[in-house]
């Protein structure tokens, strides 16, 4: 097996987005696209990985440990174009390996069977490209072929003449190149072009017709993302991706959601239209996620239904657990087996036993609620007194009424029975009547002498 290295170009600045953010981070399916291209590289078998860093080093570099601890680092001080980037991660190269891939930070649809058909497409030739054919080529790089068709050189958009802009056939950015050779021709590029640059793609002409083109049948696996209109196309086809390729797996998808990349869903999922399933959401086999829900980062077991329009966040949930429609699970919300919170719930950081249910309009954070415990509508937790937070305690099988506050630190215990409308601020014990309202007077007949002083203006 040849021995695989691949250097990752991340420095550059990506001015055409007009952005703050290094324009690697910019998220594709909800992965910043730097890790696009490692993760390729890694499945395409590329041992030791080198990410060339610039704009915005210390925030690429952090992302990037964070996923692949593996990777090393080279930095570009100066973005003196793609060729000087190449040079400068050949130079972090320790494990003497035969081949580099070389892979672009901003284009995060390549797949890995294409390296491995570049791979063997190219053999020992000293370079092989991708590259595809695009209906609208502007922008990207030409590939230049001779009358037996083999490529010679690539010309940019802004160096190529009017012939040279009628080609198609576009440069993908992503190669696989003889050591030895790379580090040759890297030494010899030359800035004399529209950029100012040092182009890598004067490798392909330095290859003096030995090059090799690869041409992707499916053009958005070249597609790379220096305006926001790039970016927006590329975020489309990644979801229609994801959506094809859970469909394979089982999943039910009857309309347009956006999966992201690092999800994992059980089996017989069904998903409605408009569902958004965000950054490390696990779904358990057979729920339902309905329609206009968005889970970020949470996990559901299995046989969980979420009704329409409901909203999670790190949230857990057990299995046969009911949600909504229109609920709210914020970070920490861990919901056990059979549990049921409806409509208008919000949920924070608090703990529901099985079967405890929350099915309308109320506010329960910071708060352990035990097994079969039933909160009444409005019910609300008052865990913030402007300083701190504080723990609400309700024991396994409690009756919450109506409209009643719980006001926190408290705890009550087993068994309890608040009457609707209580103020609760002292703790309980096991199957005690918690009143906290004030009584309710009855006059008989005053109504009526009430409506006379009413329509003379007494009162
Ligand atoms: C490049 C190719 C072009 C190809 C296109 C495909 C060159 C000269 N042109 O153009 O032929 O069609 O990709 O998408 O290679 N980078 C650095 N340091 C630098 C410059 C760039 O790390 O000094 C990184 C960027 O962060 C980016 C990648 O290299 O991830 C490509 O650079 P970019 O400026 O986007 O090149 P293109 O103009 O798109
Ligand atoms: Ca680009």
């Amino acid at each position: 097996m040849t021995r695989l290295a691949a250097v990752v170009l991340a420095a550059g600045k990506g001015t055409r987005l007009k952005t703050a953010l290094p324009k690697v981070l910019h998220p594709i399916g909800g992965l910043p696209m730097v890790l696009h291209a490692l993760r390729t590289a890694q499945r395409a078998g590329a041992s030791e990985r080198v990410v060339v860093v610039g704009h915005g080093a210390e925030q690429v570099e952090a992302v990037v440990r964070s996923f692949d601890p593996d990777a090393r680092f080279a930095r570009q001080i100066e973005q003196k174009g793609t060729g000087h980037a190449a040079a400068t991660g050949l130079a972090a190269l320790t494990q003497g390996p035969e081949r580099v891939l070389i892979l672009s930070g901003d284009c995060p649809l390549l797949r890995p069977e294409s390296l491995h058909a570049l791979r063997a497409a190219t053999g020992d030739r000293p370079v092989g490209f991708l590259s595809t054919e695009l209906e609208d080529p502007t922008g990207y790089g030409r590939v230049v072929r001779d009358e037996q068709r083999r490529p010679i050189r690539v010309v940019e958009h802004k160096d190529a003449s009017s012939d040279e802009l009628r080609i198609r056939e576009v440069n993908a950015g992503i190669y696989d190149v003889d050591l030895a050779f790379l580090r040759d021709t890297t030494a010899q590029l030359q800035s004399d072009n529209a950029q100012g640059e040092l182009y890598l793609t004067e490798v392909v002409e330095r290859a003096a017709g030995e090059a090799q083109a690869f041409c992707l049948a499916d053009p958005s696996e070249a597609m790379g993302a220096n305006t926001r209109a790039e970016l927006a196309a590329l975020q489309e086809e990644a979801w229609d991706r994801a959506a094809g390729r859970w469909m394979t797996e089982g999943t039910t998808i009857l309309g347009r959601c956006h999966i992201d990349e690092e999800v994992q869903l059980g089996q017989d999922v069904t998903l409605h239209p408009g569902v958004h399933l965000r950054g490390r959401t696990r779904v358990g086999d057979g729920c339902v996620v309905d329609v206009g829900s968005v889970l970020s980062d949470s996990e559901l077991a299995e046989g969980v239904v979420v009704h329409p329009y409901s909203i999670l966040e790190q949230a857990k949930v057990g299995p046969g657990a009911q949600i909504g429609p229109f609920a709210r699970l914020r970070p920490a919300a861990d919901l056990g087996p059979g549990t049921k919170v409806g409509n208008f719930v919000e949920v924070k950081k608090s703990r529901l036993g099985p079967g405890a249910k929350i099915n309308h309009l109320s506010y329960v954070g910071d708060a352990e609620v035990g097994a079969e415990v039933n909160v009444g509508a409005g019910t609300i937790t008052c865990n913030y007194d402007g300083f701190a937070k504080h723990l609400t305690r309700i024991g396994d099988g409690t009756f919450v009424g109506s409209n009643s506050t719980l006001v926190a630190p408290v705890e009550l215990g087993p068994g309890t029975y608040v009457a609707a409308g209580s103020t609760v601020t002292e703790n309980s014990a096991r199957d005690d009547l918690v009143f906290g309202r004030a009584r309710q007077e009855v006059k008989p007949g005053r109504a009526k002498a009430v409506r006379e002083a009413a329509r003379r203006g007494k009162i």
